[in-house]
């Protein structure tokens, strides 16, 4: 007969599993996911119950989100020492994957240096030094991606058509009282001075693009020209997927593996998908750059021209979810 220890994660693994998916980005950084352990598989699980109605009634940030966590997730798996079996159901909510411990393998070179950026990784919103991402790391960053998910690099033929959708989506979204409510629900925590999600607060010279973080009441939008000049001088990735729950999981996935190659290239990154939410915006930047599937995400890549502080995260005991009981506790 096979011991306890051999059919269970230990407590040490418990917290290497734990803390690896806490660490994920998430949409407003809601952590909209829960984990149950049973036996040597990891279920990560969507929690409905921090919902995003105004900007997100269709649940596809809290996915794409979850997504992120399962990369960090099935990497902690891997740096412990065991293969992973995935699996992405796509079916009923709340389960979103499940990776399973099959066997023990040892992690590669690759799966370390991702596991290791976890912890540095965190949202850049601020400008960009102004050394272009060499080609070389941009391709250790995006290939190859996921099944069913595509990386779109906007390039200068892209730049005003882009330029013009932002400010057209920032203009909606700041005139939007309901979405601003939400958005000052789920962040008013935050630093009020505006700095700390990238927006320009007077007399702070190295705060970011105003373009950059999120668009809220009192953002100041750059025209259509200031804004395609600054855009010029990032490097802009857009992951697409088609709309469904698989889709959407493996584009977090997919954003979360570029985001940490990008930490390891030593660049810094931030994302966005407030302006996606703009069902018109959406369609008009899928037709205009000819995307392959619907855009889920937007990514700003560079080197990083100062630190950035490391936000806050719920303990990591309240992610763990008892299986039989089925609750956060
Ligand atoms: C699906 C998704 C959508 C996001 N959308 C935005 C956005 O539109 N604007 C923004 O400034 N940050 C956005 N973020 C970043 C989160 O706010 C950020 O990950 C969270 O606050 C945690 O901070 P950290 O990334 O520094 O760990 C998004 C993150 C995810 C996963």
């Amino acid at each position: 007969m096979r011991d306890a220890n051999e059919r269970e994660w230990s407590a040490g693994e418990v917290e290497v599993l734990a803390r690896a998916v806490v660490r994920a980005p998430s949409v407003h950084n809601s952590q909209p996911w829960s984990l149950a352990l049973p036996e040597r598989r990891a279920e990560l699980s969507e929690r409905a119950d921090l919902a995003l109605p105004r900007q997100d009634p269709r649940g596809a940030d809290r996915l794409l989100s979850c997504g992120a966590a399962l990369a960090n997730l099935v990497l902690a798996v891997r740096v412990l020492g065991w293969h992973a079996d995935v699996t992405i159901p796509g079916g009923e909510a709340p389960l979103v994957a499940i990776a399973a411990a099959a066997g023990r393998e040892q992690p590669s070179d690759h799966e370390l240096h991702a596991y290791a950026a976890i912890s540095r990784r965190r949202s850049h919103r601020r400008s960009f030094s102004p050394l272009p991402v060499a080609p070389v790391a941009l391709s250790r960053i995006i290939d190859p991606m996921p099944e069913g998910v595509f990386c779109h690099l906007v390039g200068p033929e892209d730049t005003d058509e882009f330029a013009d959708l932002l400010e057209t989506a920032a203009k909606v979204i700041k005139g939007d009282a309901g979405l601003q409510a939400e958005l000052a629900a789920w962040t008013s925590a935050w630093r009020t001075d505006g700095v700390g999600d990238g927006l320009v607060a007077p007399g702070y010279e190295k705060a970011g693009l105003p373009w950059a973080g999120l668009v809220r009441e009192t953002s100041v939008i750059p025209d259509t020209g200031t804004l395609a000049s600054r855009l010029a001088q990032e490097t802009l990735l857009i992951f697409c997927a088609e709309d469904s729950r698989a889709g959407h999981v493996s584009a977090g996935v997919a954003m979360e593996h570029a985001w940490l190659a990008a930490v390891d290239e030593g660049l810094a990154a931030s994302v966005l998908s407030q302006p996606l939410h703009v069902l018109d915006v959406r369609a008009r930047l899928a037709g205009a750059l000819s995307l392959p599937a619907p855009p889920q995400l937007i990514m700003r890549l560079g080197y990083p021209d100062g630190s950035v502080r490391r936000s806050a995260r719920r303990p990591a005991g309240d992610l763990l979810r008892r299986p039989d009981r089925g609750r956060v506790f």
